[in-house]
């Protein structure tokens, strides 16, 4: 008798966990924050620099004397290096783009 009444409250016990655990979970993702800013030809750089990576490793370069230079190099290590495949013809936009922007 004692363990039937013991093995009903384990169950209940159980059950009653099993329900908390099972309860649906809500949570908001931050909002997507990591975006190119507006500027001119902001559709060829987010067509050419969001495949690998996010927009933020533009966003968190230090600041620099000669942005386009800089942007220019970055530009040409993206391609050269990592093997961005980037139209030549787009290369100077993009370059104007982030150094008017960044
Ligand atoms: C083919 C893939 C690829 C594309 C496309 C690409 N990148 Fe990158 N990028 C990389 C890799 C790989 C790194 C280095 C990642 C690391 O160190 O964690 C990088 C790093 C960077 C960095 C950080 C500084 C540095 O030199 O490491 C910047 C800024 C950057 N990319 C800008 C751009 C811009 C602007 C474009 C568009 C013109 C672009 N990337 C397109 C692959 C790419």
């Amino acid at each position: 008798m004692q363990r039937t009444i013991l093995l009903a409250v384990t169950l209940a016990l159980a059950t009653g966990l099993t329900a908390v655990t099972a309860a649906p979970v809500n949570y908001q993702l931050p909002d997507e924050v990591a975006a190119f800013k507006a500027g001119p030809n902001l559709e060829i750089v987010q067509a050419n620099c969001s495949a690998c990576h996010s927009a933020d490793y533009v966003k968190t370069q230090p600041p620099m004397k000669d942005k386009k230079g800089f942007w220019q190099a970055e530009v040409t290590k993206m391609i050269k290096v990592y093997g961005a495949p980037i139209d030549d013809a787009d290369v100077g936009k993009i370059v104007d783009y982030l150094a008017a922007t960044y």
